[in-house]
């Protein structure tokens, strides 16, 4: 990395790398510092101009990325105070994702880098939203192996993190995401889009004891099942159209927070690790993150939840996942 910038107080040269994200309906960039601390975080999110749609609609997702790509990078300069002489390199997110979508961060992440001379590295969006907990929490980088509940619209997975770089996979959905059976759910109770938000904030005024959900038995695996649990709301609300749909939707919340926690906690008692990340969309669920709190002073661990903003889709999660990257293995192609 083309060592620039500011010096730290401790005389060191503080790295700077830009991260851009434009995987689905945000166009985000951000300026981490030493991969560790966020300079600037700037989040255009197009989330209104869907909401039309129900969902986000993937060539207009594009489109929007276009136009907005280059005022976002400024505002992150300009936020950070910065020029673009003081960015060591880019880091950038190139899959999984809308097609169309990533493909605007990644041309002008590739333009960007060679016209300053810098290197590159391609992030996986879910190796991003891993190192939201190390920006929340920079001192578990000395807390090895981690232990991390990775909950977003695309993606449900429990994986043990032994280092930079080095993970194991130990469960996943077999079906859909948590964070899209909360996107269904909310389209089932008629909520208007962003599902998954919305659905938490009706079930917050809803009693999740009144209407129950099943779960789903995968026979104590670490693996995840959340499209019975759709398909039981479906069906629950034809044979019941008049029920409160606060208490529907609580119940419904439950469902799933519930499987996500005692999923996990199966995970702890194998996984031997002494530090637990909940990270990705759904761990802005303020239930999911009471419940892992419980789980965590049961258990005894050290829980990190890096809060809504670092947990939903930002470009400062991927400038630091890239920055570690680059350390690791060197800039791509
Ligand atoms: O990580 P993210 O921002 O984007 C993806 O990588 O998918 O996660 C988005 C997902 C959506 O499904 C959204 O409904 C869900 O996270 N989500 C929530 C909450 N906030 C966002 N789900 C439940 N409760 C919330 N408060
Ligand atoms: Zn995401």
């Amino acid at each position: 990395m083309k060592q620039s910038g500011g010096v730290s107080q401790q005389g060191h040269t503080a790295v700077k790398v830009l991260g851009i994200e434009t995987s689905c309906d945000e166009t985000a960039a951000a300026i981490v510092e030493d991969g560790l601390r966020i300079v600037s975080s700037v989040i255009a999110s197009q989330a209104q101009l869907h909401a039309r749609y129900g969902g986000v609609v993937p060539e207009v997702a594009s489109r929007m990325h276009l136009e907005r790509m280059l005022p976002v990078l400024s505002d992150a300069l300009a936020q950070g105070n910065l020029s673009w002489k003081e960015i060591a390199a880019i880091a950038v997110t190139n899959r999984p994702g809308l097609l169309g979508a990533l493909l605007i961060g990644v041309s002008a992440a590739k333009a960007l880098a060679y016209s300053l001379h810098v290197p590159i590295a391609a992030v996986h969006h879910i190796e991003g939203h891993i190192y939201s907990a190390f920006l929340a929490e920079p001192a578990i980088a000395g807390d090895f192996p981690l232990l991390f509940l990775i909950a977003s619209g695309g993606h449900t997975q429990l994986v043990r993190m032994r280092d930079h770089g080095r993970y194991e996979l130990l469960g996943s959905t077999r079906d859909d995401a948590a964070g899209e059976a909360f996107d269904k759910g909310a389209r089932l109770l008629d909520l208007p889009y962003p599902g998954g938000p919305n659905l938490a904030e009706l079930a917050d005024r809803g009693d999740a004891r009144r209407v129950r959900f099943p779960k789903a038995d995968l026979g104590g695996s670490l693996d995840f099942s959340f499209s019975g649990v759709k398909t039981a709301l479906r069906n629950y609300l034809r044979v019941e159209p008049n029920s409160s749909p606060a208490d529907v939707a609580a119940g419904y919340q439950r469902a799933i927070v519930d499987s996500l926690v005692e999923t996990t906690a199966r995970a702890v008692r194998t996984a031997r690790c002494r530090t637990l990340c909940v990270v990705g969309g759904v761990a802005a669920n303020r239930s999911l993150c009471e419940k892992m709190a419980r789980l965590a002073e049961e258990e005894g661990l050290h829980l990190v939840t890096p809060g809504p903003e670092l947990c939903t889709d930002n470009a400062a999660m991927i400038a630091a996942a890239g920055h570690f990257q680059l350390e690791r293995r060197g800039p791509d192609p």
